[in-house]
Formats: structure tokens, C-alpha cells, sequence
């Protein structure tokens, strides 16, 4: 296929194969070349493969003749290609699986597939440095937290709550310095509370509730930033730390 746009002036851009055009604005007053990223691009096909009902239509315009980044839902970031940096498909009832071609958007910062109907396991990112919330709450997952989340050393919100997630909270979880919103209540976590978690200094929402978690609550958190804790119905010792956050 092939198109070309025209401004005003004339300039002619061309489509190559590799390159897509976007145009702003009525009457395309504002024309450029935008390439896009092959890798990005098939991640996100092969997201789209993944999703076996989509009541809503929330992925129909996720097709080839539009470039990803007008896609509904994706965020993208100009990095001499424009790349994708965000995912964002809230509340769309989809069902299906989250593939682990998602691992190939190497520049993900923002993934909020939370409130759907989504099944099977946590899929490995790789947004690494970039990734900042992942927000996968209110859905059908099961297995493991796994452990590759406890890399995305930069991550300050995550959200997992309301799931089937089993297994531990992993330990290295106390490695995530930057942790702001660390929410898992309503699981079937089990094994105790690693010590770490209590010692990140940035922490200001903390729900481990419903759970089978056990343990003990350290007498005196030590996280000056905290506004909710959430630690009820799980297995854990009576006793209650000693801080004014709400319950
Ligand atoms: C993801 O990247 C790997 C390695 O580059 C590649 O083998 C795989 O086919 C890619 N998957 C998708 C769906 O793009
Ligand atoms: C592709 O997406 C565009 C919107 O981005 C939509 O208007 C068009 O109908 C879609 N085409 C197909 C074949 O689904
Ligand atoms: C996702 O989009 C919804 C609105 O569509 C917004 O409320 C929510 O904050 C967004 N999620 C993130 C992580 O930005
Ligand atoms: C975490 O990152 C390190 C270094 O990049 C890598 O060797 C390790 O396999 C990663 N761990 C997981 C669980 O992905
Ligand atoms: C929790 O785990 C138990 C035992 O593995 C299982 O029987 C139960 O169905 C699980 N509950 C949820 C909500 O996943
Ligand atoms: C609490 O944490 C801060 C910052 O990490 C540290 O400077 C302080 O010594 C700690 N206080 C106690 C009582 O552990």
C-alpha cells in the first residue's frame, strides 16, 4: 500500500514500508512521518490474539491501517520511532489470556489491564527501569506474583488485588525502594509477610487483606508516608502496630 499527504505547501511526505504517517488537525494542516517499531507492533497483535471475547469492541480499531499508537487504549512516547509506553484497557470486559509477547514492549511504563475478565498467569514485562504501575487488579489471574516484578526497580505502583494469585509475597519485593501503592488484599497469598516489605521508606498504601497470610505485624512501622493498612483476615498475630494510619 502506499499514501501520501500533502500540506499546504506541498510537501509531500511518502509512506515507506517500514514508516507510517499520522495526521493531525481538520484537513491535515499538520502532517509527519512516524515510524513505527516492528517489535511493538507485533507485541500488540499478539496481545490482541490473545483476547477471545471483546464485548465492548475496545480492540477494534487495533488494526493495521491505523498506526498502534491511535490505537484505543495505547499511550506512546516519541523515541526516534514513536514507542509504546503505556497500555491502558480498564473496565473493558475482555476475556482472555495477557500474553507473554507483551514482554517485546521494551519501553512500557504504564499497564493497566485492571477490572476485566482476564485469566491465566502474570505475564514477564520488560519495561524494567521504565515500568511505574502495573495495575492488574479485578480479574481472573492465578499462579504466582512472580519474581520478575521485584526487577522493575522503579516500579511505584502496583496493584494485584482481587485475583486468584497464590503462593508468597516474594521476598526481594523489599528491594523495590520507590514503592508507593503495593495492593494484593483479596488473593489466596500464603506464606508470611516478607520483613523487607515494612522497611520501604516511600510506602503509602499497603493492602495485604484477606489473604492467607501469616505472621506477625512489627510493633513499630517504621514508614512516614503511610496513609492505609490493610492487614485484616489473614492469619497474622493479634497484635496491631503502633502508628495513626487508618484500618
Ligand atoms: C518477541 O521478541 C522475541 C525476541 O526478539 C521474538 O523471538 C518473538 O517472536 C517476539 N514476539 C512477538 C510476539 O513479537
Ligand atoms: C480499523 O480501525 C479503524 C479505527 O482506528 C476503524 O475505523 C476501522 O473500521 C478498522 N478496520 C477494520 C477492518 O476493523
Ligand atoms: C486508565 O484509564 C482510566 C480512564 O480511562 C483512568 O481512570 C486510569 O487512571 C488510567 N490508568 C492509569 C494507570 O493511568
Ligand atoms: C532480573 O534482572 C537480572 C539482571 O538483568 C537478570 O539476570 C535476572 O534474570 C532477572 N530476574 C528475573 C526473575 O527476571
Ligand atoms: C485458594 O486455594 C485453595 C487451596 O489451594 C483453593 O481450594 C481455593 O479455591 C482458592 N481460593 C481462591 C479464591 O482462589
Ligand atoms: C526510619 O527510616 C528513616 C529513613 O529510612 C531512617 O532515617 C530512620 O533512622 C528510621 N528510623 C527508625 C526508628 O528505624
Amino acid at each position: 500500500m502506499g499514501f501520501m499527504c500533502a500540506k499546504p505547501h506541498a510537501k509531500l511526505y511518502m509512506l515507506l514500508s517500514a514508516s507510517l504517517l499520522l495526521c493531525y488537525g481538520v484537513g491535515n494542516t499538520y502532517c509527519s512521518t512516524v515510524h513505527e517499531n516492528s517489535g511493538d507492533l507485533h507485541s500488540l497483535l499478539d496481545f490482541k490474539r490473545g483476547i477471545i471475547s471483546d464485548p465492548n469492541g475496545a480492540l477494534s480499531s487495533w488494526n493495521t491501517s491505523t498506526h498502534y499508537c491511535r490505537w484505543r487504549g495505547v499511550i506512546c512516547i516519541r523515541k526516534g520511532p514513536w514507542r509504546v509506553s503505556g497500555l491502558n484497557l480498564t473496565s473493558q470486559s475482555i476475556v482472555g489470556e495477557i500474553t507473554s509477547s507483551l514482554a517485546n514492549l521494551t519501553l512500557l511504563s504504564t499497564f493497566d489491564l485492571s477490572s476485566n475478565l482476564l485469566v491465566g498467569y502474570i505475564p514477564p514485562l520488560n519495561g524494567h527501569q521504565q515500568l511505574d504501575t502495573i495495575y492488574l487488579n479485578d480479574n481472573l489471574l492465578e499462579g504466582t506474583i512472580p519474581d520478575a516484578l521485584t526487577n522493575y526497580s522503579n516500579l511505584r505502583k502496583l496493584d494485584l488485588s482481587r485475583n486468584h494469585l497464590s503462593g508468597a509475597i516474594p521476598p526481594k519485593i523489599g528491594s523495590l525502594s520507590n514503592l508507593e501503592i503495593f495492593v494484593i488484599s483479596r488473593n489466596n497469598l500464603t506464606g508470611s509477610i516478607p520483613e523487607e516489605l515494612w522497611r520501604l521508606p516511600n510506602m503509602v498504601d499497603l493492602k495485604l487483606n484477606q489473604n492467607r497470610l501469616i505472621g506477625k505485624i512489627p510493633q513499630s512501622i517504621n514508614m512516614s508516608r503511610l496513609q492505609v493498612l490493610g492487614v485484616a483476615f489473614n492469619n497474622l498475630g493479634k497484635a496491631l502496630p503502633s502508628l495513626g494510619s487508618s484500618f
